[in-house]
């Protein structure tokens, strides 16, 4: 089928699999994030109000997420087997031990989506599907098999609540998120997040005139032949008793000489370098420490490990009432990190439209995805209410 490349930015209305399959081009997407229903099976209850709180009416709507084994269902899943794909195969062995369920329904819709969104995402692109633990397992299997899991980059683990209680259980309040990249070829943007006070008052315990710092080690594990074991001031890394390599701070060099002139260093000119500049002080047995001053560090970079982004409390201003909504602050984190200026993001299964917002908001192009009626209404609402974008207008709207 041949689709054309969207330039626009687009709300579609409708099935994301068809919707796919009919509009979105080969290899036309530089980032997807997809929050699909989890398998929860519960029913929502949405209670609604326009992002400006002037407009507050409220509708009372639902939409269910139970997977039935239907006979939809059984015909999407002999159409998978039959095609001798790898996933095919995978859905017919867990269906073989696990039977015809409400999981390997959900299954056989999800394996449908992320084997178009893997056609439609550049080779340069990045994927993030958010789920929890209900069935990360298993999507993950599939994700594995469509990208290779030599692809799979990191299960970030996203706090989404403060505490939850369970009971005969531990508090279940993560979501996940598996993030993979098409190819080796990929942005990433590292995101700094300020240290925390007992992390600083733990490390950063010197201060000298410059400032606060710590000290840190010039050398990594491993023995490491040529320059990185040269001897420098009667030390040599691999004799220092516990095999050690020379590892100096690129950013620091960089800083002090710029980074092409950092490339024809070597590592001895580095480390006098290192000491004219005052950064370095000597242990009794004259192994060299760096030290990492406060003001000069850019923060802790992101783990995966995501506990500093809050719920929306309820009294946020970015709270639309719609129940999945996610806080704008974990969108803009993730296509912050995976995405460049004037990049395409697609959400396929976009609810409420945060995605859209954040990529609106970072000067992204987008593409958004949904079904439910009621939230089309909200996700146009939204980007009147916060960009004063009108559907037809200033982006196309495809039912
Ligand atoms: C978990 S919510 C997404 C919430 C979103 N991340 C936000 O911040 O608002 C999942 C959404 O996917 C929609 N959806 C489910 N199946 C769909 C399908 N086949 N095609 C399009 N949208 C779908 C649901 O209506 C729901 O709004």
């Amino acid at each position: 089928m041949m689709q054309q490349v969207i330039s626009k930015n687009t709300l579609f209305g409708g099935d994301n699999l068809a919707l796919l399959r009919q509009h979105i081009a080969t290899e036309s997407i530089d980032l997807i994030y997809l929050d699909p229903p989890f398998n929860s099976k519960r029913n929502y209850n949405v209670l609604c109000k326009g992002e400006d709180r002037q407009d507050a009416s409220s509708t009372l709507k639902a939409f269910k997420d139970t997977w039935p084994w239907s006979y939809e269902i059984e015909e999407q899943y002999q159409a998978l087997t039959v095609q001798d794909t790898k996933v095919g195969t995978l859905l017919q062995a867990l269906v073989s031990v696990k039977g015809r369920n409400q999981m390997m329904a959900y299954l056989v819709m999800m394996a449908l989506r992320l084997i178009e969104l893997y056609r439609v995402l550049k080779p340069t692109g990045s994927l993030y599907l958010h789920c929890d633990t209900t069935a990360s397992h298993y999507l993950k299997l599939i994700l594995d098999l469509l990208f290779g899991e030599e692809r799979f980059q990191n299960e970030l683990i996203w706090k989404r609540t403060h505490a939850h209680n369970d009971p005969q259980r531990f508090g279940h309040n993560t979501d996940r998120l598996l993030f993979y990249t098409k190819s080796t070829t990929f942005t990433f943007n590292p995101i700094f997040l300020p240290y925390t006070a007992k992390y600083l008052t733990a490390s950063f315990r010197n201060q000298d005139a410059r400032g606060r710092y710590r000290l840190v080690v010039l050398t990594a594990p491993g023995i490491s032949e040529g320059a990185s074991d040269n001897e420098w001031k009667g030390y040599r890394p691999s004799k220092s008793g516990q095999g050690r390599h020379w590892s100096i701070p690129k950013r620091i060099i960089h800083t002090l000489v710029g980074a092409e002139k950092a490339k024809i260093l070597s590592i001895v000119e580095k480390l006098n370098l290192l000491e004219q500049a005052g950064y370095l002080v000597f242990s009794k047995n004259g192994v060299p420490s760096f030290k990492q001053y406060l003001h000069e560090m850019e923060g802790m970079p992101a783990q995966e490990l995501w506990d500093d982004i809050t719920p929306i409390a309820s009294q946020a201003n970015e709270r639309l009432g719609y129940p999945t909504q996610k806080p704008l602050a974990l969108l803009e984190r993730i296509i912050q990190t995976s995405s460049k200026e004037g990049d395409l993001i697609l959400d396929p299964f976009c609810g409420c439209g945060t995605t859209l917002h954040a990529a609106q908001q970072l000067g992204r192009a987008w593409l958004g995805i949904e079904k439910l009626p009621l939230a089309i209404e909200l996700i146009k609402s939204r980007l009147y209410a916060r960009f004063k974008l009108e559907a037809e207008k200033d982006y196309d709207f495809l039912v």
